[in-house]
């Protein structure tokens, strides 16, 4: 019989007999299945791995300190944290295509990743978070050429170009056993429980050409939308009403759904304040309910939960004047905007 505890005793031994005495680099992302194999593999062979954080500047509110929290300072892991805004941003203007953003955000992903990589010395392995999902979706991709919609960015082609062996010890797991063997690692539950982010960051939820002051205001808007969600429980009208089901009850709005996010939309609308005309940016409320993240349905939300998300934006990150919710499904319109 399958059980966690077993789980974890078995990896741990196995990815000692694996690595020996070699060091081992590991790209983290801070997204959920980097981050339970950094916390798996430090618990196999501790300082021998170091993981290379390489923030983009494109990260949600405190997303890089809570990295940092976690695993450099609770766990003892050993992370370089790059801290690449600056350079992000810089290769970034001009660029408003969404698919050109996409690729010169992974472009310089990579490059940084590998300058960084190439300083710890005498590594002998890369370390990466695939998951079972991932391995199915790329055998399948070679046979079919996968039509690519949007192209998702990973560190793919690295091993070739770094001469370091992989190691994957997530490979035979399913998502949801790898949020339990997160947990028993000790991460954690709200970050192992927490909604996918795109590789590219707000980089694209900041539609046409990213600017580092439009990404603060994003980050303040969505942190107030995630706060409320997570803080707002589902109650006995809204089951009532159809918003969910009445087993949802008493559960938060957060796990209810299966994204959600703010996006920001660079045109201004007219608004007043005070005795005053404000001309302010406008952003979008984005939460999606789905099981496979290929079709889905925009979430519905109880319009008090809205109407209190929307004041708290409107009131607290000045810059801001008017919040709208996204109504569409997928398909036709996709979850990320673009
Ligand atoms: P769409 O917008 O295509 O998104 O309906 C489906 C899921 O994929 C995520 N997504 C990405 N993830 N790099 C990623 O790692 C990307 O470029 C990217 N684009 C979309 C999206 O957040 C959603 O969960």
């Amino acid at each position: 019989d399958w059980t966690m505890p077993g789980f974890v005793d078995e990896a741990v031994s196995r990815i000692r007999e694996q690595v020996g005495q070699d060091r081992v680099i590991l790209g983290l992302s801070g997204g959920v299945d980097s981050s339970v194999a950094a916390a798996l593999i430090h618990r196999a062979i501790g300082d021998q791995l170091t993981c290379v954080f390489v923030d983009h500047g494109l990260l949600r509110l405190n997303e890089a300190e809570q990295v940092m929290d976690i695993f450099a300072r609770n766990l003892g892991v050993r992370v370089v944290h790059v801290d690449a805004s600056a350079e992000f941003m810089g290769e970034l203007v001009g660029v408003s295509d969404p698919e050109a953003k996409r690729k010169v955000i992974g472009r310089e992903f990579v490059h940084l990743f590998q300058r960084e990589a190439g300083k710890i010395e005498d590594a002998k392995w890369l370390a990466q978070g695939t998951i079972y999902p991932d391995v199915i979706e790329s055998a399948g991709a070679k046979g079919k050429k996968a039509h690519t919609i949007k192209s998702h960015h990973n560190v793919g082609g690295l091993p070739d170009t770094l001469h370091l062996k992989l190691l994957e010890p997530l490979r035979d797991l399913f998502k949801d056993e790898v949020r339990e063997l997160g947990v028993a690692l000790g991460l954690p539950r709200e970050m192992v429980y927490r909604h996918p982010f795109p590789g590219p960051g707000l980089g694209v939820r900041i539609l046409g050409e990213v600017k580092a002051e439009h990404a603060d205001l994003l980050r303040r808007a969505d942190a107030i939308f995630i706060e409320e969600l997570r803080g707002t429980k589902a109650t006995a009208r809204d089951a009532a009403a159809d918003l969910c089901a009445e087993g949802d009850v008493g559960r938060n709005w957060y796990d209810l759904t299966s994204q959600a996010f703010a996006v920001f939309l660079p045109v201004r609308s007219v608004g007043v304040m005070g005795d005053g005309r404000t001309y302010e940016h406008v952003v979008a409320l984005r939460a999606v309910q789905t099981s496979d993240f290929m079709t889905a349905h925009w979430a519905h939300l109880p319009h008090e939960l809205l109407g209190r998300v929307s004041n708290r934006i409107i009131n607290e990150v000045r810059g801001l004047n008017r919040v709208v919710y996204d109504i569409s499904g997928k398909p036709p319109a996709t979850i990320e905007w673009e």
